[in-house]
């Protein structure tokens, strides 16, 4: 019978000639297997005496151990290799073009919400969202908008079913209700932004039954109508990418703000051509106001105290008079070449540093 010392040998080379996991795999059968050579040479101590039976034993089970241990350091440097090999070949070549089929576009609403937030988030706004179905008492009651008052039918309301207790949810009209939920969470000072989408029952070239705002909430000890002025005039610069932007600030009236403003920008129409800047027109942008004492004292904030101011911008309005888009319809059509045409490109994050448009 061929000495124990040779067939180690035999066998440990046999391991290391291996020179992939499959190859590894036949030689550990041919070793440990079944009817492998050492599985055989344990077969045979039946036949021995019960002493030297025990010694040989002994040796055979030592030698299982340092075959055993061998095999799985070879299997680990082979798989080690065979990751090496797949990462040494699956290399990416960033210098390449980008491949044509990468045609995806961001639309122009993500991009407005990015921009928005991109010069809000400068002014050290947070940005905070509200669930898009409401009930009564955020999307009115809260905004001093009581059952029976004339401003709940102009808001042309989606509601859902009542329920056992009557009471019915609804979808939000404006992101107004998420000023609500900011004040009834946590203490004053807040300054946030909440973008999202409203939805109304209204559907022609400037309306459609579902569209975004950005809603935005100042309130501390100090605020004023200045700093309300001051910011949506700064915000519409940067926004509009035009430095001497005309603007005024109309009267107007919403029931959670007094009092209350609309923006408008100047813009000129002239040969059908809409152009933003100086001009002989304006375009309204949003509503503003300072927040209505009585909305302060039904989100739990000390009116006596605490003061600011709150706006409420549409987005598709803002995309439209920035980008030239003529049709809202058309937002929502999802159609690909509509999306190439007025789309922007994956990856120009708009910044205040790197530009907001490129
Ligand atoms: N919620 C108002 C609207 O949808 C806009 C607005 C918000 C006005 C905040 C004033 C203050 O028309």
């Amino acid at each position: 019978m061929q000495n124990l010392e040779a067939l180690r040998a035999e066998l440990l080379a046999s391991f290391e000639q291996a020179a992939d996991l499959a190859a590894l795999d036949q030689a550990r059968v041919a070793a440990l297997g079944k009817k492998g050579r050492l599985t055989e040479r344990m077969k045979g101590l039946g036949t021995l005496e019960p002493d030297a039976r025990k010694a040989a034993g002994q040796e055979l089970n030592r030698l299982k151990g340092e075959l055993t241990e061998a095999l799985d350091a070879r299997r680990a440097a082979l798989e080690g290799g065979a990751l090496d090999a797949r990462l040494g070949a699956e290399k990416v070549d960033i210098t390449l073009p980008v491949r044509p089929e990468s045609e995806g576009r961001i639309h122009p609403i993500s991009q407005v919400l990015d921009e928005m937030a991109a010069i809000f988030g400068d002014m050290g706004f947070a940005i905070v969202e509200g669930p898009d179905i409401e009930d009564d008492f955020h999307n009115f009651t809260a905004l001093n908008i009581p059952p029976e008052h004339p401003a709940r039918q102009m808001h042309d309301t989606f509601y859902f079913p009542e329920r056992d207790d009557g009471s019915r949810r609804l979808l939000r009209t404006h992101t107004s209700p998420v000023q609500i939920r900011t004040m009834k969470a946590g203490e004053p000072p807040y300054r946030i932004i909440a973008p999202g989408r409203t939805y109304r029952c209204d559907y022609d070239i400037t309306h459609t039954p579902m569209f975004h705002q950005i809603e935005g909430l100042v309130v501390d000890e100090h605020t004023h109508m200045g700093h309300l002025k001051g910011c949506l005039i700064d915000f519409a610069k940067s926004f509009f990418e035009v430095d001497n932007l005309p603007v005024r600030f109309r009267p107007s009236y919403f029931p959670f703000t007094e009092p209350s403003a609309e923006m408008d920008i100047g813009c000129s129409r002239d040969g059908g051509v809409l152009r933003i800047g100086e001009g002989a027109d304006w375009m309204e942008i949003l509503g503003c106001g300072m927040v209505n004492p009585r909305v302060l004292e039904m989100s739990g904030v000390d009116p006596a105290r605490y003061q600011g101011f709150a706006f409420g911008l549409g987005v598709e309005r803002s995309a439209m008079l920035k980008y030239g888009i003529p049709d809202l319809r058309t937002f929502y059509d999802a159609d690909a070449r509509w999306l190439k045409h007025y789309g922007f490109a994956a990856g120009d994050v708009p910044s205040l540093v790197g530009g907001l448009t490129r």
